[in-house]
């Protein structure tokens, strides 16, 4: 290479991995993986200690990543937030061994500890009180974002123990547990929002919101793994870790404290396989030296410190053939691409598909037919593209384009300023959105009616029987042509006929939730029916009195207007009115769907795939169950979830408590 060319490619490596950067920490939206990352900004450290004439000081090897957002008052930290140097094999390890062993000349200890993916969070806690939460930004100054911080339950505001320096800060990791992730993805979806990629990115995106109401939706939590104090209060990390967790931190049970680095290459080795068991994701593993007078010796170089090290897991990543794309076509109208692909293995799963997202993915990937792809298990549950082998594309092959007209009914498609999807406007005779709008009604959340499933209402439609959701209450007029059909039952007619007959008592907010207007999901729906108070109100209300209700915000209420603004709407919803269903709202009222539960106590504890606290509540609560605040030797059920408190499940161990899952207590409910 010429020295031109040097240069050039150092200049180039610079604005590649700056964008990067800025995609990562300020978009929370990466588009390369980690490893790729790393070894890009690998090739740029081995070109500048070659060529330090051509660094530039703007390099990405001189500073820690990330800007600070705009909106949040800036914050300076009173310690530096650094990043750590990556390693990813066990040579690289065994040299940082080495480097440790040289630079201390006795003995030491490591503290292993799980590298969880989320976003850096610095506390404050000044007279036992929680007083800033600041995040990273820069690595000098990072944003305030306490009140969005106080809404996680694991932090604590106050703390009970008055034994503690007077002022401190501390440092964690702040994320979404896997199930919480895919729930909120799920209803994000069912609303016809855009998907985040993974748990890391819907937290990252989560606290830089504006309104801590809507963070306080979404359940975050938070690992703690060090302190910071103007005293020496501790002589090792590890005394710290486990101080902390008296102090009521919530501190990862998963760490191990050892003198030797074949302890923690087995670590390594073992929550290789080990991490997709947990309730949230780990990208690697930290190795910290022990003693704080070690660490202190060791110190720090420009960037990260010399007496801790990150072992970064690979994603998962195998190579195979594309076959073709296909596209989905959901209630909403959003048109999905998916990446259909030769079946292969990939984390202990075998993939067949992948997500492609929006056009813009196809795009930036500039897909062909039959292309050789990689494809990714990381973070993300759903497996991703990371890129096509080139090598592999045959001459004539041909490029994937995103179709102008809907796949299933031919209407051209619309893109909305400001979005990414593409949408089919035709939503009153598009198959799928048809039969989507129908599924959703009868669903759990929704109008919960027993003996009718997805797959009966799609057969319903291909047989004429339903077209909109106001056909099912007439379906018990054509009970001869119901019986004809396969699988219909004398029995399972008259269940789903008395469970249709039996919806006509859900209350106004279900019903309202049903129509599956965009954006108006289960708690909009609630706020609107009690804004509103009946279904009137609500078809003639401008936009001025849809703001004014709690919650309403201008998005939303232009997606009412538009909805109501459809003849064919209006008319649904007065055939429905006429067939009896509930359009007045009933205040405090709890409905009984059943009193399965009467005279049974429950406690709910940790996060659950399917439902949120507050809804599996409602659900206990509207069958005679009872919520009671603590465990005690009188519960009757302890509803567990994922990552229940360790205290929480000694107790109810010890006092005999039956632990149920979700599935259980719904169980109850049959
Ligand atoms: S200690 C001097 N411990 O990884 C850096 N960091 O790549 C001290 N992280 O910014 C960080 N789990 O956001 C530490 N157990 C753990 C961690 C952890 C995740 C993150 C953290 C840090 C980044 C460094």
């Amino acid at each position: 290479m010429s020295r031109s060319d040097v240069k050039d490619k150092m200049d180039a490596l610079v604005k590649e991995l700056n964008q990067h950067s800025y995609n990562y920490y300020v978009l929370a939206m990466p588009t390369i993986a980690d490893y790729t990352f790393d070894q890009k900004l690998e090739e740029l450290q081995q070109l500048e200690l070659q060529h330090p004439e051509f660094a530039d000081p703007n390099s990405p090897t001189q500073k820690v990543g990330g800007e600070v957002m705009k909106n949040f008052v800036t914050l300076a930290h009173k310690w530096p937030m650094l990043s750590l140097g990556n390693t990813y094999n066990e040579q690289d390890l065994r040299d940082f061994d080495d480097r440790v062993k040289k630079a201390i000349g006795e003995d030491f200890e490591y503290v292993c500890e799980l590298k969880f993916d989320g976003l850096s969070i610095s506390l404050t806690y000044d007279g036992s009180k929680l007083v800033r939460a600041v995040t990273r930004g820069d690595g000098t100054k990072g944003d305030d974002v306490t009140s969005n911080v106080k809404t996680i339950h694991s932090i604590p505001h106050q703390l009970k123990n008055k034994d503690v320096p007077p002022l401190f800060e501390i440092r964690g990791e702040i994320f979404m547990h896997r199930a919480a992730f895919e729930r909120l993805n799920k209803e994000r979806e069912e609303l016809g929002e855009v998907q985040y990629a993974n748990p890391r990115n819907f937290a990252a995106g989560t606290i830089k919101m504006q309104d801590s109401k809507e963070v306080a939706k979404r359940p975050l939590d938070c690992f703690l793994y060090s302190l910071n104090t103007d005293k020496n209060y501790f002589k090792t990390h590890w005394e710290s870790l486990q101080t902390l967790k008296e102090w009521g931190f919530h501190v990862c049970e998963h760490t191990k404290l050892t003198n030797h680095i074949d302890d923690v290459l087995s670590f390594i080795k073992y929550w290789e396989e080990a991490r997709f068991k947990l309730s949230y994701d780990i990208d690697g593993i930290v190795i910290k030296v022990n003693s704080y007078a070690q660490q202190q010796e060791l110190g720090f170089t420009a960037k990260s410190p010399r007496w801790a090290i990150s072992y970064k897991y690979k994603a998962q990543e195998v190579e195979t053939i594309l076959e073709k794309v296909t596209y989905q076509v959901g209630r909403t109208g959003a048109v999905t691409p998916v990446a259909n692909l030769k079946p292969v293995q990939l984390a202990g799963t075998t993939v067949k598909r992948a997500t492609l997202h929006n056009a813009n993915e196809i795009e930036r990937l500039d897909l062909h037919e039959g292309d050789s792809v990689f494809v990714e298990k990381g973070g993300e549950i759903i497996p991703k593209i990371i890129n096509v082998n080139l090598e592999k594309r045959q001459a004539d092959a041909i490029p994937v384009i995103y179709p102008v007209i809907c796949p299933e009914c031919g209407t051209p498609l619309i893109r909305k300023a400001g979005e990414v999807a593409f949408y089919c406007p035709n939503d009153e005779a598009c198959p799928p959105q048809i039969v989507g709008k129908i599924q959703h009604f009868i669903s759990r959340k929704a109008m919960n009616i027993d003996g009718l499933g997805d797959e009966t209402i799609e057969t319903f439609f291909q047989h004429g029987l339903v077209s909109h959701i106001s056909d099912l209450y007439t379906l018990h007029e054509k009970a001869a042509a119901l019986k004809v059909l396969e699988r219909f039952g004398e029995r399972s007619i008259d269940n789903m006929l008395k469970g249709i007959e039996q919806s006509k008592q859900m209350p106004f907010e279900k019903v309202l939730f049903g129509l599956g207007i965009r954006y108006v999901g289960e708690t909009v729906a609630r706020k609107l029916a009690f804004g509103v108070k009946n279904i009137d109100t609500l078809t003639t209300a401008s936009i001025e009195d849809l703001i004014s209700i709690d919650e309403i915000g201008l998005k939303i209420a232009e997606s009412i207007i538009e909805y109501f603004s459809k003849a064919d709407h209006l008319e649904q919803i007065e055939r429905l009115k006429s067939q009896g269903l509930q359009f007045e709202a009933i205040e405090n009222e709890i409905t009984l769907q059943s009193d399965k539960l009467t005279g049974k106590t429950f406690v709910i504890s940790g996060v659950f795939e399917d439902y949120s606290r507050e809804e599996l509540k409602e659900l206990i609560e509207s069958n005679g169950g009872k919520i009671l605040s603590g465990i005690s030797a009188k519960l009757n059920y302890l509803v567990a979830g994922d990552n229940m408190g360790p205290s929480k499940l000694e107790k109810a161990k010890k006092l005999n408590v039956p632990l149920i899952s979700q599935d259980d207590l719904l169980e109850l409910l049959k």
